[in-house]
């Protein structure tokens, strides 16, 4: 197939691109580096041998879209594009429902028009809110806490909403659990500007010299250690599940929701003594207030991914800290 990759550059869109061309996808990158670098095509080139077609634009603006639909036969996107920090979400959400709303929308009309009928979107559970138990599976009512989740959910709507007016769209909606982990080659990984606001780009920081020390958010959680306790994945899982949901796509019309997880919990203690020993230093940490808006803890029920796209989470957390540290030592400063 040929894949328009909205958000191409990026974290999760880099390693999907990859595990694309390892199935014989083809790929062209639409991203405007708004928290990417150019770099990393050429690192994607350099890992898969194969050239790669970029074209920087902005998912809100229709003339450049219209531009990539005529000058390419997709016959399906995956849309990462989009904004992805809470805090900032909060701070202007005018922003969010813009760049991520706005953007998804226009995206799904230049597909319509251009007779493009496939696409995967990436959710994410934050639109689960408070789980009111776990596992969480997708039948599980939506309570998204702040501008950033109610954006994911309004899409999810939006492509729902219209696959069932064109019964040509199918949409794929994929719920991602944490995305953790860095691709094998230690050249591609995730390269947060500033300060990370994720619990593994924090302690690989740390790790590597650039910041003094871990503050753990809150040991008073009712979990195994007393801190959070979340389903970490590896990206080059999460990017194998997106190459599984496309391929169904072109099997099964309509729109469809999977998380993407592993189906197991780890702490904050859990994940930083992972690292330790995947880097062989000791990571100093401080205990400190919880974060505003954190959960306990909550980790995906996966079967629903596995039954119909016969994908499943292979990579565990040792491989999660191994690939993230071959990234960050490699890389001290990212791109
Ligand atoms: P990322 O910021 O690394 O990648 C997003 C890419 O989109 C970047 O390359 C950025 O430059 C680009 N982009 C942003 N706005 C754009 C615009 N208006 N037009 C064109 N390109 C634009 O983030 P990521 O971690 O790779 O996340 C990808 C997607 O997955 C996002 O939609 C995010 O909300 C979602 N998601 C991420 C996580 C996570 O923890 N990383 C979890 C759940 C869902
Ligand atoms: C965050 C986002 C969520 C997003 C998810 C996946 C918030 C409030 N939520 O959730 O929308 O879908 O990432 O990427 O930002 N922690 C520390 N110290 C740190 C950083 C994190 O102790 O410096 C702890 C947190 O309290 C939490 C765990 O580590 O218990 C994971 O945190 P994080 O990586 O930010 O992910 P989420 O909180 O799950």
């Amino acid at each position: 197939m040929k894949v328009l990759v909205t958000g191409g550059a990026g974290y999760i869109g880099s390693h999907t691109c990859l595990a694309l061309l390892a199935q014989g996808h083809e790929v062209v990158v639409f991203d405007n580096f708004s928290n990417s670098k150019p770099e990393v095509l050429r690192r994607l080139e350099q890992i898969s041998g194969t050239a790669i077609a970029c074209v920087e634009g902005d998912v809100c603006d229709h003339s450049a879209l219209h531009q990539v639909f005529s000058a390419h036969n997709f016959d399906a996107v995956i849309h990462f594009a989009g904004l992805k920090a809470v805090g900032e979400s909060t701070a202007n959400p005018l922003k969010y429902y813009e760049v991520n709303v706005c953007g998804s929308r226009i995206l799904t009309e230049v597909m319509l028009a251009h007779q493009v009928h496939c696409v995967v979107f990436s959710s994410s559970a934050t639109v689960y809110g408070t789980p009111k138990s776990v596992p969480i599976n997708e039948s599980f009512a939506l309570y998204p806490a702040n501008p950033y989740g109610h954006t994911k959910a309004m899409v999810e709507t939006i492509l729902r909403d219209t696959a069932a007016a064109h019964t040509a769209l199918s949409a794929v909606l994929l719920r991602y659990f944490n995305p953790a982990g860095a691709h094998p080659s230690g050249l591609i990984g995730e390269d947060p500007k500033g300060i990370p606001n994720n619990l593994m780009p924090f302690i690989a920081q740390v790790a590597v010299g650039k910041r003094e020390h871990l503050a753990v958010f809150g040991d008073d959680y009712p979990t195994c250690d007393g801190t959070g306790v979340r389903d970490y994945i590896h990206v080059m899982d999460l990017a194998e599940g997106h190459v599984a949901a496309l391929e169904q796509l072109s099997r099964q019309p309509g729109s469809h929701v999977y998380n993407l997880g592993t189906g197991c919990g780890y702490s904050v203690l859990q994940m930083l003594q992972a690292f330790e020993k995947a880097c062989g230093k000791t990571i100093p940490y401080q205990v400190q207030a919880r974060r505003d808006g954190d959960i306990a803890e909550y980790w995906a029920d996966p079967g629903k991914a596995e039954r119909e796209l016969g994908w499943r989470a292979e990579r565990d957390v040792a491989q999660m800290a191994a690939d993230t540290w071959r990234w960050q030592s490699n890389n001290p400063e990212g791109f």
